[in-house]
């Protein structure tokens, strides 16, 4: 059975990861790896299939950046073009919620191929995030949603997706992440930036609504400076958020202070050291919030809404405004915010319920 697991972007790509070395193990299961070329950089692609052991992609669409319509118009029509033009998978994987990821879903199912959503379900309810549109149109169309969490299901059933569709299978980054676990515990990365364990911070942001209005960005640095006085701060800079940031003039007095040090995008094993070993965590990404959940180290996430709750009900998660950062930095330095309980099926063991899934699915018994 042909399968094919599409990747766009550096989030994806640990998703696919255990899923493909598990169904490489099946004699059953053929994985094909499909790239749409969302991200083409050497840090934010490349880099991750090395960490994470994975062979080059045996589909490439290259369709690069774009804006919106562009970057998913690109991609349903170069996808569409593999399946008529013969590889047609018996099951397409689409992973997370990035432009591809709904790009491939459309182009799929009205050529009747069936899709398969790993991290279905998510909501922020905000409808100004590009990622939520994502999701919302990928989840109308899947015919399997597999969700991380209980709020996922919930969500999908209010939506009226069928419930027979739907199936909790566990959050697949956290296979990625036990996969990995002795090359990130041997990496110590932080060493190479003199930095000791306990003894720093990590930042990432990448959010449009962050990083894109040069108020909110000059806010930004201002607070990150004046947080970088009590605690140094490790910042790698995703493409986007570099591009404002110098274009602003910020890059280099953001740069030069002591506190801060700003990195390229790492790749998977040297990030993760990153977070194994520091204080606390400033981001606005999704994954790095179960990430840090995970682990039990203190999260501060730069945005109203959360489509992953359960890092904030349950884990270490908390959310705030950027003017309120440095108030929330010395919360954590009184009392550092303890996790309740690691979510259920946040295992290591995901992708082994859906191998099994599939091979339901694709009635194999
Ligand atoms: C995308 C996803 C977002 C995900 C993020 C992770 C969408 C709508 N957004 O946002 O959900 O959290 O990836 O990184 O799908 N660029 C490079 N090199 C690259 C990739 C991008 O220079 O390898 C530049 C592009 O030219 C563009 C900017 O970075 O100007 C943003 O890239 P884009 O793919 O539009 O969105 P992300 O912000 O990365």
């Amino acid at each position: 059975m042909k399968i094919h697991l599409v990747a766009a972007a550096r989030p994806n790509f640990m998703k696919i990861a255990p899923l493909y070395h598990r169904l490489k193990a099946e004699a059953w299961a053929e994985p094909v790896i499909v790239h749409t070329g969302q991200h083409y950089d050497f840090n934010m692609s490349d880099a991750f299939f090395r960490n994470l052991e994975l062979p080059d992609p045996a589909i490439h669409l290259s369709v690069g950046s774009g804006t919106h319509a562009q970057q998913t118009g690109n991609v349903m029509i170069a996808y569409e073009k593999v399946i008529m033009d013969g590889d047609r998978p018996d099951l397409a994987i689409v992973v997370g919620d990035v432009n591809s990821t709904a790009a491939v879903a459309l182009a799929s199912v009205k050529l009747g191929v069936k899709v398969a959503h790993l991290e279905a379900g998510l909501r922020s309810f905000d409808r100004t995030m590009p990622e939520e549109i994502n999701r919302i149109v990928t989840d109308a169309l899947a015919d399997i949603l597999w969700t991380p969490s209980p709020d996922a299901d919930a969500n999908l059933l209010r939506e009226g997706v069928p419930a027979e569709k739907i199936e909790m299978v566990g959050n697949i980054m956290i296979d990625s992440l036990e996969m990995m676990r002795q090359a990130i515990e041997r990496e110590r990365y932080y060493d190479s930036l003199g930095l000791v364990p306990a003894a720093y911070a990590v930042v990432t942001l990448h959010r449009p609504s962050n990083v894109d209005s040069p108020e909110t960005l000059r806010k930004l640095v201002h607070h990150l400076v004046s947080a970088a006085g009590r605690l140094p701060l490790v910042f790698p800079l995703h493409p986007r958020t570099r591009k404002n940031l110098a274009a602003l003039g910020l890059l280099d007095a953001l740069e030069s202070f002591p506190g801060v040090r700003l990195v390229e995008p790492l790749p998977y094993i040297p990030f993760m050291s990153l977070i194994f070993n520091c204080r606390l965590v400033v981001t606005d990404s999704g994954g790095v919030q179960e990430e840090t959940t995970y682990l039990g180290i203190p999260c501060i996430t730069l945005r109203p809404n959360t489509e992953r709750p359960i890092t904030v009900t349950q884990g270490t998660n908390r959310l705030c405004g950027i003017d309120q950062m440095e108030e929330k930095i010395d919360e954590i330095f009184a009392a550092p915010i303890q996790a309740v309980s690691i979510p259920a099926l946040w295992d290591g063991r995901t992708a082994n319920r859906v191998a099994a899934s599939i091979h339901r699915f694709l009635h194999l018994l």
